[in-house]
């Protein structure tokens, strides 16, 4: 995805009609009225939607480490204290603790010879963290300079490249790469049976067997297929050396990138071939364009496949259950009560076990994203109030806002489970 900068237009004069409740996140057109406010001396505001290494590469130099002044090519950054509200950069997706929270909020970027340019990013209103940020000037030349010095920025050492065909490359940050909640054993087993692919490549020959496999994830969206396929490819990485490859689905997929994708892999063996949204990529190619890749007329060696599919029953039987197709296949479903608990209860400490087993019982049928989103309003919540951790006084309002919603089955603010086109996302 490429970035885009937009001129929002001139800034509508008059009183803020409305309070600005920024638990929920802003749209582009409140945060700009906050800005109005708190920075008055800027005048002009942009809307930038970073592409997302630029975004990533921000935030990573922005809010880790929680420093408050830094050095960016050729900016120096300060955080200037506005009082602004809690504009909390809330990246409870793929942290590993509940309490994972960035302040990104606003900066202030200056350097010899030019004016000072802010830059605001925050939660937005799809719950999303920072996919615009509002840059105090004029000039589009500015925002590409900064992203040609993000752009340079070496991926921090630790991060794992998974080269992606049809989208931009992505790099893993194994720290936020969890396993996901899911029934006992199960996780464990498909990183089990991942490692054991890629360990005994020997005992493959001696079978005489093709040393390949295909695993498949399926089940209803939000449940931790992503999480899952992510975990397991840090660790066929990090322990065997694996080279990553994945395919994002696009409209001119085809045939050709199916070809280049295992021809890569081949080359680059040991490997995982990660294909998100399997029944969206067989919508596009043949079938047998596949098939060829996977039975390995062209033999595959070292290549794991890893599918995932919101509709396994869009897959056919000739790729389910058979040796190098997809031979093992895994289903999430939404969590039963049980691990509703257990969720719950790791994500929101400081909750009475009698509210927490009560709240399992009321939340019947929500998906684990839906449950992953009640827990991060309620933190949002208790840190609006200046609380260091939510009790349920800040789940109760939540509560009641989010299960009409469910009910109705609509989404409110979506956590991204369902436009979640992968790891990417
Ligand atoms: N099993 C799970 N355990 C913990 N969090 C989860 C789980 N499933 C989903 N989530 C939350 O929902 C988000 C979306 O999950 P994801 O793995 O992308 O779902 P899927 O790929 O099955 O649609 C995750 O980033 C996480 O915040
Ligand atoms: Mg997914």
């Amino acid at each position: 995805m490429q970035s885009r900068i937009r001129d929002p237009g001139p800034t509508v004069e008059g009183p803020l009609e409305t309070p600005i409740v920024p638990g929920w996140g802003l749209t582009a057109l409140e945060a700009r009225r906050l800005l109005r406010q708190a920075v008055p001396e800027a005048a002009e505001w942009m809307c930038w939607w970073p592409n997302r290494s630029h975004r990533r590469t921000l935030t990573r130099v922005l809010a880790d480490d929680g420093a408050s002044e830094g050095v960016l090519g050729p900016w120096r950054w300060t955080r200037p204290d506005r009082g602004l509200p809690g504009m909390i950069h809330y990246d409870s997706q793929y942290a590993d603790e509940a309490h994972a929270a960035h302040w990104i909020g606003l900066s202030r970027f200056e350097a010899e010879g030019e004016p000072p340019v802010h830059l605001f990013t925050c939660l937005d209103s799809t719950g999303q963290n920072g996919r615009f940020v509002l840059v105090s000037t004029r000039d589009a030349g500015w925002v590409r300079r900064l992203e040609a010095v993000l752009t340079a920025l070496p991926c921090p050492s630790g991060w794992i490249p998974v080269e992606m065909f049809g989208g931009e490359d992505v790099h893993l940050d194994p720290k936020r790469c969890p396993l996901p909640f899911l029934p006992s054993g199960m996780a464990d087993d498909v990183v089990d049976q991942a490692d054991r692919f890629f360990a005994h490549q020997e005992t493959y020959r001696r079978l005489g067997a093709p040393w390949r496999r295909g695993f498949l994830l399926c089940g209803p969206p939000g449940n931790g297929k992503t999480m899952l396929a992510r975990r397991l490819m840090v660790g066929a990485h990090r322990r065997h050396g694996a080279t990553l490859l994945a395919l994002k689905v696009h409209p001119l997929l085809s045939e050709n990138d199916i070809a280049e994708l295992y021809h890569k892999a081949r080359a680059r063996a040991p490997a995982v071939v990660c294909l998100e949204e399997l029944d969206g990529i067989l919508e596009k190619v043949a079938r047998s364009a596949l098939l060829a890749e996977l039975d390995g007329l062209q033999s595959a060696e070292g290549v794991l496949t890893l599918a995932t599919t919101n509709r396994p029953e869009a897959i056919d039987e000739a790729l389910k259950h058979r040796p190098s197709r997809f031979d093992r296949v895994w289903t999430l479903g939404l969590p039963e009560a049980g691990l509703r608990e257990r969720f719950l209860k790791v994500r929101l400490p400081g909750l009475p076990a009698s509210r927490i087993g009560r709240l399992a019982g009321q939340t019947q049928g929500w998906s684990m994203a839906y449950l992953a989103e009640l827990v991060t309003a309620t933190l949002l919540a208790a840190a609006h109030r200046g609380a260091d951790a939510p009790d349920q006084t800040d789940l109760e309002p939540v509560l009641a806002r989010m299960r009409p919603q469910h009910r109705s089955g609509e989404r409110g603010h979506a956590t991204g489970a369902d436009g979640d086109v992968g790891f990417a996302a």
